[in-house]
């Protein structure tokens, strides 16, 4: 009898280590992996960040993880990372396809799209369409400037009080993007923005959760009622939004007039072929991928750069100089008036760089069998871009560890911008608002600046620069308190 209970253990212990996930020939190094779990407890879940910078210290810049039973390729470090995304662009450009946020975005727009002809023919349309914006009757210079309006009224309103700055410039980046594509801007407590928020927020809970993992790792789980089911009723809750404001569109349009970006694209529909890969549905897929992209990353760089500007009052005081010498007499600034500023330029590339916004990019995939630093990575093989490990750079920054704007001036006091400045990654994939976005941060920062200073309040104690982790690194909420300077 116990003979035969230590042979049944033998057996199973044999079946499992023969279950465990290898390493094929010449892939990356990695640790040891475990059965079914793979690598999972080599990462703490609520931020890897650590985790992952400990590993490329083992196993260097180019290195492997199981997730379950699913391999991962994570790349560090700028010389890999411009190896991958730039000399061998196409090769690293896919998107994971087999993810629970691919399963939730059935429809893909841009950002989920696979290396194809729909990613392509989207992608150029939307950087042309935001590009024209600045081009039409009102620029997208005019537009970031009305919406500064409204965070210089909530400021007004809270002078000698303290604030919360969160909602403030979660509200001007969402309504940026907004106006650009639906013409319009909302109230923080309207439905449509309330109701978009809410989504988001559940949804981008759920894909850095536990549920998210498993999903992914254990295939067979996905048609069980379990609680990453909300995040589909949550894209079809926004998704049926969109569906909303595009009916109105297509009842109030004039076609070649268009007023949005969602006009542009029903004018672009109407010109393309019947086996265009345009569609009302990718429409829609495309415009929340903005709003989603568009919103979260620039309001939590914005809110990175005034934690930083409030706590070192000498850079504050040193961009709002130049600003004043730069736009004295003018009534407000231009997105030109940058080649005049290289010290404030410095700071919001500085903010950027700390900020390290979204850290870990957006999951790229090969689309063929390549090579990286000498390692072999077959096809369809998921890539981890981690950006923190190029930004924070050891001997690509003069000081790779502290907020300082002078990682980006020269003995001159001229801004340079370093190869390591990589906050919107690289190559074919690299993040299509960076224009629109380099102006809202430019205009706000030196709108806001010129009329305000920013002060920490004496009883908030020590500030904590740690961010939330997640899609995007979020500040922890922090109060602020405002004077006028003019
Ligand atoms: C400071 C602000 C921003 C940062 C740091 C940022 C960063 C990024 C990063 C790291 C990626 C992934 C690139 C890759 O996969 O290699 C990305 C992709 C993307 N971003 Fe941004 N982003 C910002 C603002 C915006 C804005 C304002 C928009 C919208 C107008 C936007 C739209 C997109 C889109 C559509 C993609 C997917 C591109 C593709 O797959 O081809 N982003 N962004």
């Amino acid at each position: 009898m116990f003979l035969s209970l230590v042979l049944l253990g033998l057996c199973i212990c044999f079946i499992i280590l023969q279950l465990r996930p290898r390493r094929p020939k010449n892939f990356p190094p990695g640790p040891p992996v475990l059965p079914i779990l793979g690598n999972l407890l080599h990462l703490n879940p609520q931020n890897p960040l650590e985790d992952l910078e400990k590993l490329r210290k083992s196993y260097g810049n180019v290195y492997s993880l199981f997730l379950g039973p699913k391999p991962i390729v994570v790349i560090n470090g700028v010389k890999a990372m411009k190896e991958a995304m730039v000399i061998k662009a196409a090769e690293f450009a896919g998107r994971p396809q087999d993810t629970i946020v691919n399963d939730v975005f059935d429809v893909k727009g841009v950002i989920l799209a696979d290396y194809g002809t729909s990613w392509r023919e989207h992608r150029r349309f939307a950087l042309m369409t935001l590009r024209n914006f600045g081009l039409g009757k009102k620029s997208m210079e005019d537009r970031i400037h009305d919406e500064i309006q409204h965070t210089i009224k909530t400021l007004d309103e809270s002078i000698g009080r303290t604030l919360c700055p969160q909602v403030m410039f979660h509200n001007v980046a969402s309504n940026i993007i907004c106006q650009v594509l639906f013409g319009t801007r909302y109230e923080y407590d309207d439905e449509f923005v309330t109701t978009i928020i809410q989504c988001v927020t559940e949804i981008t809970k759920i894909f850095n959760g536990p549920w998210a993992m498993l999903y992914d790792c254990l295939p067979f789980i996905r048609n069980l009622p379990l609680p990453f089911n909300k995040a589909f009723k949550n894209i079809k809750r926004s998704s049926d939004l969109v569906l909303r404001l595009l009916n109105e569109h297509k009842n109030t349009r004039t076609p070649g007039e268009p007023r949005d970006f969602l006009d542009c694209y029903l004018d672009e529909m109407e010109k393309k072929a019947e086996d265009s890969s345009f569609s009302e549905d990718k429409l829609i897929f495309t415009a929340l991928d903005l709003l989603f992209a568009g919103t979260d990353t620039t309001s939590n760089t914005l809110l990175t750069a005034f934690l930083y500007l409030m706590n070192h009052p000498h850079i504050q005081e040193q961009c709002q100089q130049e600003i004043d010498q730069v736009l004295e007499g003018k009534d407000q600034a231009c997105f030109d008036d940058r080649h005049q500023m290289p010290y404030m330029q410095a700071v919001i590339h500085e903010s950027q760089r700390i900020a390290n916004t979204v850290s870990l990019s957006i999951f790229h995939c090969t689309t063929k069998d390549t090579e990286l630093a000498g390692y072999s990575i077959p096809k369809g093989m998921m890539i981890v871009q981690n950006l923190s490990t190029v930004l924070k750079e050891e001997g690509q920054w003069k000081y790779p560890h502290e907020f300082n704007p002078d990682n980006f001036l020269n003995d001159q006091g001229e801004f340079v911008k370093p190869d390591a400045f990589i906050p919107f990654s690289a190559g074919p994939r690299m993040c299509l608002g960076e224009g629109l976005a380099r102006m809202e941060l430019f205009l706000i920062m030196v709108t806001l600046l010129r009329k305000f200073k920013f002060i920490w309040p004496e009883d908030a104690g020590k500030p904590d620069y740690t961010p939330i982790f997640g899609v995007t690194l979020t500040p922890k909420p922090y109060p602020m308190k405002v004077q006028h300077r003019l």
